[in-house]
């Protein structure tokens, strides 16, 4: 299929058109009379972000696919409708910028932005019911779906939770506008930052040591006059999620001239359980304008990873395709070189990121689903490194974090162990990097970006 006269003309596109192929990981809803009453209601509503955005977002990963930007994406597994709260989104927007700003001054290329925040409401569930107290329920599938109370009535997929998503989402994007241009990212003070949670005496100096050199650049930018300007105290901000639920998504696409938009989100992406290639998700997705992560797990070929690209982007056009790897710290260094060598061989032009959290989850003997911080560090590493060695490089990292102390993941700059699990376990799915673990995340990608400046690619 190499020869592009031999690649046969993709089927007409509609934001319906995925309604015709096979779908994965969908509720069964009991009422479609409702369902389609809701899915009007949602379609009439104004977008929540403007196709321009999302053409400079497109724009900033095109830089970042060249090597001169990177990509910092973050935020819950699932977002709660309860957490539409001041006080989290603040956290969670404090640490993404916190964190932005340390890997811009590690890497030294601005930073690209993109939250799991604002839409975050669906989940895909290993299985369709669970047994709780010898009742099988139907799963709980995120907010946007049903009610994680182990009842049967909560847990019906209820239509209107889709139009209460939309007025969450818009909540929650207006709050971080409005934060963002009233001054919040304005964090070059160091009564914002805390250290204190880094045990080690070694690594706490180290990172004072970081911070401190940061924050003096900061202040020496602001000494030469910029000062109160936009560009310091605004930054840009995008906002993702995984394009699960696609009546809503459908709903959320709009024509704009010649092209189709979700508009919904920046930035949405593909799950590692809804790729098919010949499936409902890559059918919906290849008509939109938006740029498309592609979650990549071990299961995947080479073959099929470069059919799965063509699919969703026929014309090759950069910044348009994100794959978003997540191998586990077991299988990236032997899986990557693969993947890579093969995009490079058919010269697909992708964005290569990483989500080091999804291929590390593990269970305790005590029931608890958590995630090493050195395997996930590790995992980190080992792309580095495959990415060096084959003359490409890593453009992004993708993280489940949160601002809040939570004890979800294990190790760490507080040494957490199992043990500390139950003290702050609050995910409503997978276990998430706390304020302290995010920081030192960035601090040691930061490290890695500073090297990776000074040492050229192998190829
Ligand atoms: C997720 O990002 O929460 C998720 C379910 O990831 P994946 O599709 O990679 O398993
Ligand atoms: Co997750």
């Amino acid at each position: 299929m190499d020869n592009p006269d031999m690649t046969p003309a993709p089927q007409s596109w509609s934001p319906q058109s995925w309604r015709h192929k096979e779908i994965r990981q969908q509720p069964v809803y009991d009422d479609p009379a409702s369902l389609e009453r809701v899915l009007n209601s949602v379609r009439s509503l104004p977008p929540l972000v403007h196709q321009g955005e999302v053409d400079t977002l497109r724009e900033q990963l095109v830089l970042a696919g060249r090597g001169d930007a990177f990509i910092l994406q973050g935020g819950d597994c699932a977002e709660r409708f309860e957490d539409c709260t001041r006080e989290a989104i603040e956290s969670k927007l404090k640490i993404i910028l916190q964190m932005s700003l340390v890997l811009t001054w590690g890497a030294r290329i601005p930073v690209v932005r993109i939250g799991r925040m604002a839409g975050q409401y669906a989940k895909p569930r290993s299985s369709d019911t669970e047994m709780i107290n010898g009742t099988a329920l139907p799963t709980f599938r995120g907010d946007i779906v049903n009610g994680i109370e182990p009842t049967l009535a909560a847990r019906r997929a209820d239509p209107n939770r889709l139009a209460q998503a939309y007025f969450y989402s818009a909540a929650t994007l207006n709050n971080v506008r409005a934060l963002l241009d009233g001054g919040f990212a304005d964090l070059h003070h160091p009564q914002h930052w805390d250290l204190g949670f880094v045990r080690s005496v070694t690594s706490r100096a180290e990172y004072e040591g970081m911070l401190d050199r940061m924050l003096d650049s900061l202040n020496f930018v602001e000494s030469t006059g910029v000062r109160g300007s936009a560009a310091f105290r605004t930054v840009e901000f995008y906002a993702s999620h995984e394009g699960l639920l696609l009546p809503y998504e459908e709903a959320m696409t709009v024509e704009v001239g010649k092209h189709w938009y979700n508009l919904g989100a920046h930035m949405l992406w593909i799950g590692e359980r809804t790729r098919q290639l010949n499936g409902a998700h890559v059918e919906y997705f290849r008509g939109i304008e938006n740029p498309v992560g592609i979650k990549v797990g071990p299961s995947i070929s080479a073959a099929e990873l470069v059919e799965l690209i063509r699919a969703i982007e026929p014309a090759n056009r950069e910044g348009r395709v994100m794959l978003i790897t997540r191998l586990g710290a077991s299988a990236a260094g032997n899986r990557l070189p693969e993947l890579i060598a093969a995009t490079r061989e058919h010269q697909l032009n992708v964005v290569w990121a990483c989500d080091p959290m999804h291929g590390n989850t593990i269970t305790t003997e005590s029931g608890y689903k958590t995630r090493r911080f050195d395997s996930i560090r590790e995992e980190l590493r080992q792309t580095f490194e495959a990415h060096h060695k084959s003359g490409s490089h890593l453009s992004g990292v993708h993280f489940e974090l949160t601002g809040a102390d939570v004890t979800e993941c294990v190790g760490g700059p507080q040494e957490l162990s199992e043990a500390d699990l139950p003290r702050s376990y609050e995910t409503y799915c997978d276990p998430r990097l706390n304020y302290g673990q995010s920081l030192e995340m960035a601090f040691l990608l930061a490290q890695k970006l500073q090297q990776r400046r000074q040492v050229p690619n192998a190829k």
